[in-house]
């Protein structure tokens, strides 16, 4: 932990050296508060990456995973974008490697390929099109019905979405995320029995998604209160709710901006434990190293990169 003076001075010190490298900061919205508190732009994965498409800035300095900055990369070959820890990793993105997809697509050889963007440039290259967790439904409907769909790499965004479009011909790969998939139902459930008046924002992540939806379908859980969302959206559905109290079903370091936003709500981890390794490496330290060294750069072969780009080109087209 810095002390406050300290913290003080480093982030006047990542204030001259972003100055100096005319350089951007953006966070996603699990990172620690003080990188949240000074990122340009704070968002999910599809806002990041958007922000990385527009940006005029010479180096984006991204607070975030590698698979992240690596789209980041992906969408500014002209641009340094820099990833302050490279140990900064995702268990989800490493549940499938671009071989295992290759030897999928052989057993369905007229599937089409939708990953979710928590991937490696390498997979995303063997994708035909790119989905985040605010858009996956979107983009699974812009398909043609009778096209069937391999649908990578998390098994409860997928049923998710299958739930969603009602669609039976997609093929879901049984990928997690070791943090969300840890968020169960029963307990959700603990939680809701001590904050019965509680709104729930759940992420399509989370272990106690597919039991969620089951609930709310059967109206046991309340329509109007319970909401399957991406991080950037339970961020808006925080704010434009007249509700007092919220359970929050994702990683926990996003309560800091929810409380940061809305100080007169309350809002309740469904599982404190939830708390991602990889987002939790990024420092003020390591950023103020990663802009004065402008390094640890984050590159992808050309090849690989023009493929990977279509597939995101094709999300961004559609949502
Ligand atoms: P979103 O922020 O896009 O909802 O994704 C969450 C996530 O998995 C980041 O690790
Ligand atoms: Fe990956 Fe899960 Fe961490 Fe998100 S929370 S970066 S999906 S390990």
């Amino acid at each position: 932990m810095v002390l406050a003076e300290e913290k003080k001075s480093l982030i006047a010190e990542i204030e001259k050296w972003k100055k100096k490298r005319n350089a951007i900061l953006l966070a996603h919205n699990y990172q620690l508060p003080e990188i949240q508190d000074i990122a340009d732009v704070l968002g999910d994965s599809l806002a990041l990456a958007r922000a990385a498409e527009e940006t005029t800035a010479d180096v984006i300095v991204f607070c975030g995973v590698h698979f992240m900055a690596e789209t980041a990369a992906i969408l500014n070959p002209e641009k340094t974008v820099l990833l302050p820890d490279l140990e900064a990793g995702c268990s989800l993105a490493d549940s499938i490697t671009a071989e295992q997809l290759r030897e999928w697509k052989k057993e369905y050889p007229d599937a089409v390929v939708v990953s979710y963007v928590n991937t490696t440039a390498e997979v995303k290259a063997e994708t035909d099109y790119c989905c985040t967790s605010s858009n996956a439904v979107e983009i699974v409907k812009s398909i043609p019905e009778e096209q069937e769909i391999l649908f990578l790499p998390d098994m409860f965004l997928g049923e998710f979405v299958k739930n969603e479009t009602g669609r039976e011909n997609m093929h879901i790969w049984m990928g997690e995320c070791h943090v969300h998939a840890g968020i169960k139902a029963g307990q959700v459930d603990e939680v809701l029995a001590e904050h019965p008046e509680a709104e729930l924002l759940i992420h399509p992540e989370c272990g106690c998604s597919t039991s969620s939806m089951y609930l709310k379908s059967e109206g046991i859980l309340p329509e109007e209160k319970t909401h399957i969302l991406s991080t950037g959206n339970m961020l808006k559905q925080s704010k434009i709710s007249t509700a007092e109290e919220f359970i929050v079903a994702t990683e926990v370091g996003i309560i800091h901006q929810m409380e940061k936003q809305n100080p007169e709500k309350h809002f309740v981890a469904a599982n404190p434990e939830a708390v991602c390794p990889f987002m939790k490496m990024i420092t003020l330290e390591k950023v103020l190293a990663a802009l004065k060294n402008n390094q640890p750069e984050i590159t992808v072969p050309e090849d690989i990169r023009e493929k990977a780009k279509l597939s995101i080109d094709r999300m961004v087209a559609i949502g």
